[in-house]
């Protein structure tokens, strides 16, 4: 890869042009995630460039990500920051820190696409679906673990998966903690596409070259149009569709290609 590269925390950044590379890079562990990597995440978010228009979200070896780091379940952090207990007075900032890891996935100024391979479990499956996009793998597998082992997906996963499969399927896919195989996901609308093992860089290149073929400006008063739908009468979206217009066709005429902010910012 061309562009500059940066290692941290089990954590690798890399960034071409208009397209930064997130890979979780701990393939010994499955890419167990720790307080390090979710801060690490919120860190890349709040520092991107603003050239990057797409993001890909990966993870190196055989699993896109195993969920949390199980010795922090057990009380072990093995040398990183532990996990806060209930009697922490900072419990909800902190996991406030550890969810801005992947709200700013949403950002309308980027699309963010993961690109999973293997196992993702628990957390792993929050950033899955913090991502606009998902492509898979044929031997994907997705997992909301948490219920199973006494806690609720608190990753920011719980609106994505209602929003995408829906809420009696998300009940059923929590509750049970089950494994969804990438051809199921395919059906609940959890994967764009599923590809063979070996086709999955050629798969997101096509997809990353597709996104930025659309002038950025578009694209990104476009994502923040559809984000606001679900939450919009027909009326109220159709009249945000001529705002937005509205402010797109002038900006560009006024030769600024800023792009108009819809509706306020990420949902
Ligand atoms: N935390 C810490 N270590 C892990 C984790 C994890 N979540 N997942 C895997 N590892 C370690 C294993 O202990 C093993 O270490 P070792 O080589 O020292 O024995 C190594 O990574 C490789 O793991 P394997 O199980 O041998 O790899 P395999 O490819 O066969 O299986 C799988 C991968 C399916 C991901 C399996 O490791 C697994 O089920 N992991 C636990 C998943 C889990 O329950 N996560 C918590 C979800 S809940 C949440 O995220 C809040």
């Amino acid at each position: 890869m061309t562009g500059s590269q940066a290692e941290a925390g089990g954590l690798r950044l890399g960034i071409d042009g208009a397209v930064a590379t997130v890979t979780l890079a701990r393939p010994e562990r499955r890419n167990a995630m720790t307080p390090a990597v979710w801060r690490g995440l919120a860190e890349i978010g709040s520092a991107l460039p603003p050239q990057v228009r797409v993001v890909v979200v990966r993870g190196e070896g055989p699993s896109f990500c195993a969920g949390i780091d199980l010795s922090l379940l057990a009380g072990a952090s093995e040398g990183s920051e532990p996990i806060p207990g209930p009697d922490d007075p900072d419990f909800v900032q902190k996991i406030a820190s550890y969810q801005a890891g992947y709200l700013w996935l949403r950002d309308p100024a980027i699309v963010s696409v993961a690109a999973v391979q293997g196992h993702a479990i628990g957390a792993g499956f929050q950033l899955a679906l913090a991502c606009d996009l998902r492509i898979l793998t044929e031997d994907a597998k997705f997992c909301m673990k948490e219920p199973a082992l006494g806690l609720v997906p608190d990753l920011t996963g719980t609106k994505p998966l209602v929003d995408i499969v829906g809420l009696p399927r998300a009940i059923e896919l929590c509750l049970t903690a089950r494994t969804v195989t990438a051809a199921e996901a395919l059906l609940l609308r959890l994967a764009e596409l599923v590809v063979p093992a070996g086709e999955l860089d050629s798969a997101v290149a096509d997809l990353v070259a597709a996104l930025l073929a659309t002038d950025a400006g578009t694209a990104r008063a476009t994502k923040a149009l559809l984000q606001h739908a679900a939450g919009h009468s027909l009326a109220e979206q159709a009249a945000e569709e001529r705002r937005v217009q509205a402010e797109l066709l002038g900006n560009r005429m006024r030769g600024t290609g800023a792009s108009p902010p819809a509706g306020s910012g990420s949902p």
